[in-house]
């Protein structure tokens, strides 16, 4: 089959690789219909992940057909259609038991594209395949479905509930690439009074009001905090998120909640942020942070088939399998393509 192979910082080939096989009993093999391109794909390709090997199958994130099942594997068969996540879940460590799967101790987490062989290739081997696939329901398209492996639920878990938005909040989120907008899309669902979305791209502004901002902020000219203490009478944010991942956006985030507010960190961080303790240790603030665990993909699936929660706008450019190299230029080059998320679907 072909494959795209991570060959080591700054190198990766659409390439001819080994089908895989079931390796284990709860093994599926998935034939991948549409699979996508995570912002954390460009993070490895740049070095940043250092423990995904040269030789690594990338991605985390696919809609597909099984084609072969391990013997212990009890809800899927042959031609079921699935949503891969990118978390995988043994089911029955201590963590999975509490449906904190992104941190499971039996083998599972995020290890797809990761420590063994992802998505981006014609076929994918899942393990522990009843807990780390979703069935998709009929009439839901792949293009609908292909956001809730990865980005939806992160948003969801890591910005909203863990940010606790309510009806009416006054809700400021920091960066607005898919993620960003994903949690734009997810915190609707709580009424918010207003959104406010930041970023340095106008583009991506574009797309966050498109999405359901209620205002826009470029902070290469104008100031957010000015802009949220117009909707919130001087106090600050009800709710913040950071969906950028640098100190900058982090400690701007701390800036713009209210006191008694949320700060939920999405963003993942390479390097120390500051947290001003002297500022705000009396200002009753809650600060969370996390990996994403996967345990609101049944709710959002239930979303989208209802039509409660449109994704399609997410997906904003196409192309077959074979263009891969071509989808990965137009999506690393976000700033000029406008890309979002990109999908590749089988050619055969
Ligand atoms: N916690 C999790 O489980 C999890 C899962 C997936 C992704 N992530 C992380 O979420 C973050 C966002 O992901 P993404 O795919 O949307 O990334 P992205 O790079 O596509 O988007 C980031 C956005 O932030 C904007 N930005 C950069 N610097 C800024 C600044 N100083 N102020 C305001 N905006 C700024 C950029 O213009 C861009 O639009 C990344 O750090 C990613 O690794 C976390
Ligand atoms: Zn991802
Ligand atoms: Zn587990």
């Amino acid at each position: 089959m072909f494959a795209m192979v991570y060959e080591g910082p700054g190198q990766r080939k659409w390439q001819t690789v080994p089908d895989p096989e079931i390796r284990h009993a709860g093994d599926a093999i998935v034939r991948v219909d549409a699979v996508t391109i995570c912002g954390t794909d460009l993070h490895i390709l740049k070095g940043d992940v250092p423990e995904v090997d040269s030789g690594r199958i990338l991605g985390h994130e696919a809609v597909g057909t099984v084609t072969a099942t391990g013997s212990a594997v009890q809800t899927l068969s042959p031609g079921d259609r699935v949503l891969v996540s990118c978390i995988s879940a043994c089911g029955a460590c201590r963590y999975c038991r509490q449906g904190h799967y992104g941190q499971c101790l039996g083998g599972g987490g995020w290890i797809l594209g990761h420590l063994i062989d992802g998505t981006q290739a014609e076929y994918v081997r899942v393990p522990f395949a009843d807990n780390s696939t979703h069935t998709v329901p009929s009439g839901v398209s792949d293009e609908q479905m292909i956001v809730l492996a990865d980005i939806l639920p992160t948003s969801y878990e890591v910005g909203v509930l863990a940010g606790a938005v309510t009806p009416g909040d006054v809700v400021a989120i920091v960066g607005a690439g898919p993620i960003g907008l994903a949690a734009i899309l997810t915190a609707k669902l709580y009424s918010p009074s207003h959104i406010v979305a930041i970023d340095l791209a106008d583009a991506r502004l574009d797309a966050a009001r498109a999405l359901g901002a209620d205002l826009t902020v470029n902070s290469r000219s104008q100031s957010a905090r000015e802009i949220v203490d117009d909707v919130t009478a001087g106090i600050g944010a009800d709710v913040v998120m950071e969906a950028v991942g640098v100190p900058e956006t982090f400690e701007e985030s701390v800036r713009l909640v209210r006191p008694g507010g949320h700060v939920a960190n999405i963003g993942v961080h390479g390097a120390p942020a500051t947290l001003h303790l002297e500022q705000i240790w009396s200002k009753n603030l809650t600060i969370t942070t996390g990996l994403v665990d996967t345990f609101s993909t049944p709710t959002l699936i239930g979303l989208v088939a209802s039509g409660r929660l449109d994704t399609t706008p997410m997906v904003t450019h196409r192309f077959a399998m074979d263009e891969f190299d071509t989808a990965y230029q137009v999506f690393e080059d976000a700033a000029h393509s406008g890309a979002l998320k990109v999908l590749m679907t089988a050619t055969a």
